[in-house]
């Protein structure tokens, strides 16, 4: 987890925050799966939760929602939405948000043992230069039978096109660290830290996987 990738982020967060989502409806399909695989009930982490977007969508189907994200850039956006929201009397009363990379012993819940009924990720794991750590860092967060719920670009099947494109972009500090993940590849890195695959989806297709997998 590197600072200068946190820069990158917050550098570019302003600008992330004024862009509309680029397909509406792979975002809401996206957002419709999750909610079936939770409850009232559930205390669930984000992780690159960005600007609290899905946060801010999601929160109010769950018992508590902790999202968190390492560019401090992107927790100051979603504050300032947050408290607008607080204004308005919309806000949902069990929303925190935290400057926060996965591995900040802050993500571990207080008190309790048990630990998350959900972790999400969307467009995140492809950023992420431990992928395997990561995912024990997630799984250890989770309670027996838990879910990790996530969606990744990968790009791994245009890399010809993508790597030497992102390369330059990043020598020019105008991208981030970016892992070319095939859907192969992904799912069975999350499988070999210790989960079940329980339903995958292209939403939007064709590089953008959505997996929602059981600690087992
Ligand atoms: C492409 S944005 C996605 C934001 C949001 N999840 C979304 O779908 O719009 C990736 C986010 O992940 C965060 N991020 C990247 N690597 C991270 C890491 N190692 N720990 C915490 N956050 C990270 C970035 O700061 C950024 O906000």
């Amino acid at each position: 987890m590197t600072t200068k990738n946190a820069e990158f982020w917050t550098r570019l967060s302003r600008k992330y925050a004024a862009h509309p989502i680029k397909d509406q409806a792979a975002y809401e399909k996206t957002l419709e799966r999750t909610v079936e695989h939770l409850g009232p009930d559930d205390a669930v982490l984000e992780l690159g939760c960005g600007t609290g977007t899905t946060a801010m969508r999601l929160a109010g189907k769950v018992k508590s929602y902790l999202a968190t994200d390492f560019s401090g850039g992107m927790i100051a956006i979603a504050e300032e939405r947050l408290a607008a929201e607080r204004l308005r009397g919309t806000a949902h009363e069990g929303l925190d948000l935290l400057d926060a990379d996965a591995f900040d012993p802050r993500l571990v819940p207080a008190g309790e043992t048990a630990g998350y009924d959900a972790v999400l990720a969307y467009n995140f794991f492809h950023l992420v230069e431990e992928p395997d750590e990561l995912l024990a860092r997630v799984r250890s967060l989770l309670k027996p039978g838990g879910l990790y719920i996530s969606k990744t670009v990968c790009l791994k099947d245009k890399a010809w096109l993508f790597a030497p494109l992102i390369g330059v972009m990043q020598l020019v500090g105008k991208a981030p660290y970016v892992n070319m993940l095939s859907i192969g590849s992904l799912e069975e890195t999350i499988r070999r830290a210790g989960f079940e695959i329980v339903e995958t989806g292209n939403h939007p297709a064709p590089r953008s996987r959505f997996v929602v997998a059981r600690k087992v």
